[in-house]
């Protein structure tokens, strides 16, 4: 009997990871999650989880035994260490699925913006490895609105800047399906998908679309950017400066909808009051 063939998840327990781990299982396939503590991950039933740590390439080497196809998360790890990363993982197997960014443009020499810098990196030695690869390059993801979790737990006011900025958020389990398309057939090889949510909410609308999903009058509330700076302790001055220009750009460039999903899963993409009913209990 044939061996089934095996797919290894790397960022298993993230957003979209997680997502990718739990559409494999439903499919059949052989899933192994990587988790840099495997003990504390948590994955469905069922599902193999072994060691593993990107800043260790070596690590990966028995998570990568009879391994077919590999999906790559590049967390927020300097894009030039994943050289030795993919040199492992080109290895021991035949086709990766790389979560990438829509930051990342082809018509450059030169990428514009950090996040577009990082992924670029990921993708160059991908490019040059001789593996089978599908590049997705999605826009902004949902789950970034989890950022206001702890506002909407403590009251019905969410305080932030630029609330006209309007972009295309996307549900984690349909960036998750394309994943899974291109690990598993193969039709999506030399694929760069640029995905994207299906329609364009400003962040007031966004806050409103979740009060729907958890019953309650949710408000937005301007602050300046430099309040809001202020608040942002997870990220670096300068990212958060990034941050917020990018927003800022949006107010008069709201993000526009691909097609992409559609196109390659056949179904439309899940839009935005989908997700916040899926994620309702997070806010509650
Ligand atoms: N947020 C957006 O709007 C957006 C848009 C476009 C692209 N992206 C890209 O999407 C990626 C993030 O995806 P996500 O939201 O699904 O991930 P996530 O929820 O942030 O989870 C990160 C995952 O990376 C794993 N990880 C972190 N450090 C690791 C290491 N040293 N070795 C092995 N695994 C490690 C974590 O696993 P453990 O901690 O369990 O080991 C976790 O599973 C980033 O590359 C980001 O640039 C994001």
């Amino acid at each position: 009997m044939a061996q089934m063939k095996k797919i290894l998840v790397i960022g298993a327990t993230g957003h979209v990871g997680g997502q990718v781990v739990s559409q494999l299982a439903d499919t059949g396939v052989g899933v192994r999650a990587l988790a840099r503590t495997p003990a504390t991950a948590s994955l469905p039933a069922g599902v193999e989880v072994v060691p593993g740590d990107l800043t260790a390439p070596e690590t990966l080497i028995p998570a990568l035994d009879g391994v077919h196809a590999v999906y790559l998360t590049w967390p927020m790890l300097p894009g030039a260490a994943a050289n030795s990363v993919i040199e492992v993982i080109a290895e021991h197997t035949h086709r990766i699925v790389l979560l990438s960014s829509g930051a990342v443009r082809d018509d450059v020499a030169e990428q514009g913006n950090p996040i577009g810098r990082a992924h670029a990196l990921v993708e160059q030695p991908i490019r040059d490895s001789g593996l089978e690869w599908t590049f997705l390059r999605p826009y902004g993801f949902a789950t970034n609105t989890l950022e206001w979790v702890p506002q909407i737990r403590a009251g019905d006011v969410v305080r932030g800047a630029y609330g006209a900025a309007s972009s295309t958020l996307l549900h984690e389990a349909d960036i998750a399906a394309v994943a899974v398309l291109a690990l598993t057939t193969d039709k999506h090889v030399g694929a760069r998908y640029e995905l994207s949510g299906p329609t364009s909410l400003s962040r007031a609308e966004q806050v409103a679309t979740i009060g729907a999903a958890i019953g309650r009058p949710l408000i937005w509330e301007e602050i300046t950017p430099a309040q809001a700076k202020a608040q942002m302790h997870w990220v670096s001055p300068e990212f958060a400066d990034f941050i917020l220009d990018g927003l800022a750009a949006m107010v008069d460039t709201p993000g526009q909808p691909t097609a992409t999903i559609q196109e390659v899963t056949g179904a439309p993409a899940r839009g935005y009051a989908q997700w916040a009913a899926d994620h309702a209990a997070d806010f509650a």
